[in-house]
């Protein structure tokens, strides 16, 4: 069995240049001194991404982006394309979060075309899925997700260019997660429809060092993304030795 996890860090809109470089610094030492196998990847804001990658590889880390458009470049104000990632050092991208799923209107179409240019543009795609409430409360999760599983995932990657990241949108943010048997269930769906043993399946949601060790334990979960406590060193760094406990 491949005990290797993989532990992603999404920073969203959070993150100073002067405390954030502080805190991956923190980061990286720990890595380095504890000789982590694990892999480790930290998404901050597009802004951190230049200064941050040296200090992160230097430690084995790799660093990836938020979002990307799915056009390679042109008049898109605000926008970032996959290249520009690509240019930074970027190895990663998560495409799809429930956040810019709501509050950007992206539907399964646009996350599909994302990834489509990530993959071309040779980042490796972290695709989110995850039901809301409601479709968790009328017992319609596994539908939901396998729908969007259907319409998201790039058309043509290699299995190791691939992470799913089941997500269930209420419980981002709110400490609560589903019980070890729903997320279980939920990943061997996904593996069950993707066919495919070696693309990575990930949990996230309201993952903290309290509750990492025992949702990792579980041989259907390659890993989790960690949104909040991946913010500061002394709630990231217990989760990556939760994965090194295992
Ligand atoms: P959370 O966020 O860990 O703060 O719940 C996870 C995510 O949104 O990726």
């Amino acid at each position: 069995m491949n005990l290797t996890k993989i532990i992603i860090g999404n920073w969203k809109m959070n993150g100073s240049s002067s405390d954030g470089l502080n805190q991956v610094k923190k980061i990286a030492e720990n890595v380095t001194n504890a000789k982590v196998c694990h892999k480790i990847v930290i998404c901050p804001p597009f802004t951190l991404l230049r200064e941050m990658e040296p200090i992160l590889s230097h430690a084995g880390i790799s660093i990836g982006g938020q979002d990307c458009h799915f056009s390679t470049n042109g008049p898109y104000t605000g926008d970032i394309s996959a290249e520009m990632l690509v240019d930074q050092g970027c190895k990663f991208v998560i495409l799809g979060h429930s956040e810019r799923r709501v509050a950007y209107s992206e539907n399964d179409q646009k996350v599909r075309m994302k990834a489509n240019e990530a993959i071309r543009s040779g980042l490796n795609v972290i695709v989110c899925v995850g039901e809301d409430q409601f479709h968790r409360n009328s017992g319609k999760a596994l539908d939901f997700v396998s729908s969007q599983i259907d319409a998201s995932l790039p058309d043509v990657f290699s299995d190791h260019q691939l992470i799913i990241a089941y997500e269930p949108v209420w419980a981002i943010g709110f400490g609560r997660t589903p019980s070890l048997i729903e997320i279980q269930e939920m990943h061997e769906m996904i593996e069950s429809k993707v066919k495919s043993a070696n693309i990575k399946k990930i949990y996230g949601g309201s993952v903290t060092k309290d509750n990492a060790r025992e949702i990792m334990s579980n041989p259907a979960v390659d890993g989790v993304l960690v949104g909040g406590a991946s913010l500061k060193c002394k709630s990231f760094w217990p989760i990556i030795e939760a994965a090194n406990e295992i």
